[in-house]
């Protein structure tokens, strides 16, 4: 805690910003989520599901107020996150304490079909809020918007996995599934991975944490503790704010409200095995509004978006800010890019954001290299923008140079 980065900075100071909301379907354009077997992977992938139980021990935020009853206490809620003097007068938890359990992950590992090498290198991808594993591996269009495709056309091998309370894992408490169990989750996952665990017949040489914003933030939190558990990591969804960004100005205190929050439960049936910390957007252009930019999407995009999303939990909303962003050990290689429009990081408007270049400098001293990019007309969602793929391509010349 003791290197506070303008990183860590807005991480503090926009606790739910980049909390990737999570979704359902309106009454009003009344699509139904597909079931969560509708897992497909990519054609040019030899793929392979596992689910991994791994017990874990975390430093826990504990809930000490009354579990949300119904969309009122989500409003109440609300506004007590969002008030000017919140840090003053709401005080949700307990003292923390560390917790050991167990729960169980599931995930895929795809190797390409056509090995040129690269396969050894395996990337390991954490999605955000709002989603589950299928961020990473769209069945809209995989051509233009599935990256795993696009890895593995590289040759380059993907573990990808549902983070807890998402997709086919399992789903404790939206008051207890937090951070920190997450960052331990992955820390296991990544030193599994390094043992030559569920990765078929494929020896990782190389690991490679992938992040959108919420996964962005837990494999940084990784290679703080574990600086040699990854040789690069590729941040999207992120970036580093200066200290008078509006990220963590006057405008920070109503992202909150950008994602219309909403129990799970009540938005979808799908999301009826969850508790009422389960929280999701509002609706699609909640969603929208958060994670696309006009006219740099299409409405069928950003629909299947909707259809494929996932609610979050109160608790990963509330301790984001708690992950150490202070990778100053860490020798390997980065890359950190967002959407020129990314409304929860960067307030909009990335390019001053960017400017300063204080990622090499305050949060990675030690780190081989630094890159950054942004992606012209994107949001937040870079995946599911229509030049989704210049992202990919940027990912895939960094990711070369390991
Ligand atoms: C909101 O904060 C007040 C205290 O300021 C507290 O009494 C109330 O229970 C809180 N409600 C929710 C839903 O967080
Ligand atoms: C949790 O465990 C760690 C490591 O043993 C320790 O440093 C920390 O103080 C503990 N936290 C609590 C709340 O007991
Ligand atoms: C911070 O804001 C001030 C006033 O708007 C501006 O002059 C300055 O250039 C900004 N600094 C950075 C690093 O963006
Ligand atoms: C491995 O992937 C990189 C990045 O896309 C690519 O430049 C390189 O050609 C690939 N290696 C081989 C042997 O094809």
């Amino acid at each position: 805690m003791s290197s506070f980065s303008s990183f860590a900075l807005l991480a503090t100071l926009s606790l739910s910003s980049l909390v990737a909301g999570v979704p359902s379907n309106t009454p009003a354009n009344c699509e139904i989520a597909p079931p969560t077997s509708t897992f497909v992977t990519p054609k040019n992938g030899d793929c392979k599901d596992y689910t991994i139980t791994d017990k874990v021990t975390s430093e826990n935020l504990i809930w000490a107020q009354p579990k949300f009853k119904d969309n009122y206490d989500v409003a109440a809620w609300l506004f007590n996150e969002t008030r000017k003097d919140s840090r003053q007068v709401f005080h949700p938890f307990a003292d923390p304490e560390n917790v050991t359990a167990e729960y169980t992950l599931a995930g895929t590992f795809c190797k390409p079909k056509k090995m040129n090498g690269n396969e050894t290198t395996v990337l390991l991808a954490t999605h955000g809020l709002g989603y589950d594993r299928r961020y990473w591996s769209s069945s809209y269009k995989p051509d233009e918007y599935n990256f795993v495709q696009y890895a593995l056309d590289q040759g380059y091998s993907v573990f990808y996995y549902d983070r807890l309370g998402t997709g086919k894992s399992d789903k404790p408490s939206g008051f207890v599934n937090q951070a920190s169990i997450q960052a331990e989750q992955l820390t296991a996952l990544a030193k599994s991975i390094r043992a030559g665990k569920y990765t078929s017949d494929i020896k990782a040489e190389k690991i490679v944490l992938v992040g959108h914003s919420y996964g962005s933030y837990l494999s940084t939190a990784v290679i703080v503790n574990e600086p040699d558990l990854a040789e690069g990591i590729v941040l999207t969804g992120l970036a580093f704010p200066t200290k008078n960004d509006t990220a963590s100005g006057f405008v920070q205190p109503f992202v909150n409200t950008i994602f219309a929050n909403r129990i799970g439960s009540t938005l979808s049936p799908a999301f009826s095995d969850r508790d009422t910390g389960y929280i999701g957007f509002g609706d699609i252009f909640a969603h929208v509004h958060a994670f696309f930019h006009q006219p740099n999407y299409e409405t069928q995009a950003a629909e299947y978006a909707q259809s494929i999303s996932q609610p979050g939990t109160v608790l990963e909303f509330a301790t984001l800010a708690t992950l150490s962003q202070s990778a100053q050990a860490y020798k390997g290689d980065v890359l950190v890019t967002t959407g020129e429009f990314d409304i929860l990081i960067c307030s909009g408007e990335c390019y001053s954001t960017y400017a300063p270049k204080a990622a090499k400098k305050e949060v990675f001293t030690g780190a081989n290299r630094v890159e950054t990019y942004i992606l012209p007309g994107a949001g937040h969602g870079v995946n599911f923008a229509k030049n989704a793929m210049v992202a990919y391509k940027v990912i895939g010349t960094f990711l070369g140079k390991i």
